[in-house]
């Protein structure tokens, strides 16, 4: 039996770069999974894959920051997969500028993809998840859910240029450690994962920084400049940037079994790399 069968899942961005990776190995690993990205076509293609590969999978489209939309993503897992018991907080993107320059836009953009939005898929996912542990508890079954928030070391280290994103991603190991706390009772597994680099549309190549993403229709500046990630591969004491299905791997063991006394924690994946 696969570690993960019969279990349900929601990962958000997950058509490409990491999400993508975590919900192929939830999938590979016996999960059903709920693929969400604000790109339709490569959350359609998320899902082909895993069907391809013998898996089950449902598309959500749709921005984690457009209003009702935390309720669509759970009701999707519970009413088309028939549950909720793993819920990955990934999606997200970067918009930097150092503090002068920072607009208000740009400030309130990445807290809500990074922190807001978690906070309303959580609290989206209360109801079911406080009822069902109840009626687990009152059969005598201690079932075991799992969150788990995507960070970086942004967020546990700050990082220049990047005040916006350094805050959303310090405040989403805040919510973590206050609702292992709050769902401890209800047998939820509350953890977050913090990246270094890991190579990906995010964090691709940029020569010349003129690389832009599409997010809504807004061009945002993307990539990193090539001889800063040259210097970051000498930096990572394993020697290079990790790759997604590497991420995909740190996201994984929290969602297995033998993490079910762990909660509140935030694991480094960064190939030894800290800050
Ligand atoms: N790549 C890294 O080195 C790195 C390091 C630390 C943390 N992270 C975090 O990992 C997560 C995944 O990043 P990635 O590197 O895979 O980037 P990526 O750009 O490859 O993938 C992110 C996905 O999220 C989607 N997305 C963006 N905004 C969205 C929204 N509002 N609603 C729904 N989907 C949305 C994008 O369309 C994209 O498909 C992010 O939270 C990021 O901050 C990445």
């Amino acid at each position: 039996m696969k570690k993960l069968e019969g279990k349900v899942a929601i990962v958000s961005g997950s058509g490409r770069g990491i999400g993508r990776a975590i919900a192929m190995k939830l999938a590979s690993e016996g999960a059903k999974v709920v693929v969400n990205d604000l790109d339709t076509a490569p959350a359609e293609q998320t899902v082909a894959d895993i069907k391809a590969a013998g898996g089950t999978a449902l598309v959500c489209a749709g921005s984690v920051t457009e209003d009702g939309f935390a309720e669509k993503f759970v009701k999707t897992a519970v009413d088309g997969l028939g549950g909720l018991d793993i819920i990955v907080n990934n999606a997200g993107y970067t918009w930097d500028n150092v503090i002068q320059k920072m607009t208000d836009e740009q400030w309130n953009a990445i807290i809500d993809v990074h922190l807001s939005a978690p906070f309303k898929i959580l609290r989206a996912a209360a109801d079911f998840i406080r009822f069902n542990a109840k009626k687990e508890a009152d059969a005598g079954q201690e079932i075991f859910r799992k969150v788990v928030n995507i960070s970086s070391i942004a967020g546990t280290g700050g990082n220049g240029g990047q005040a916006n994103y350094s805050a959303a991603k310090a405040g989403v190991l805040g919510l973590t450690m206050a609702l292992a706390k709050e769902w401890g009772r209800y047998k939820v597994n509350v953890n977050a994962v913090a990246f270094a680099l890991i190579k990906t549309r995010m964090t691709a190549a940029a020569a010349g920084g003129d690389a832009t993403i599409d997010i809504a229709g807004r061009k945002i500046k993307s990539g990193i400049n090539p001889d800063v990630l040259a210097m970051m591969d000498r930096m990572i004491p394993l020697g290079r940037a990790g790759t997604p299905e590497e991420a995909a791997g740190a996201v994984y063991l929290l969602c297995t079994p033998e993490s079910n006394y762990i909660s509140g924690q935030t694991l480094l994946c960064g190939g030894g790399f800290s800050m």
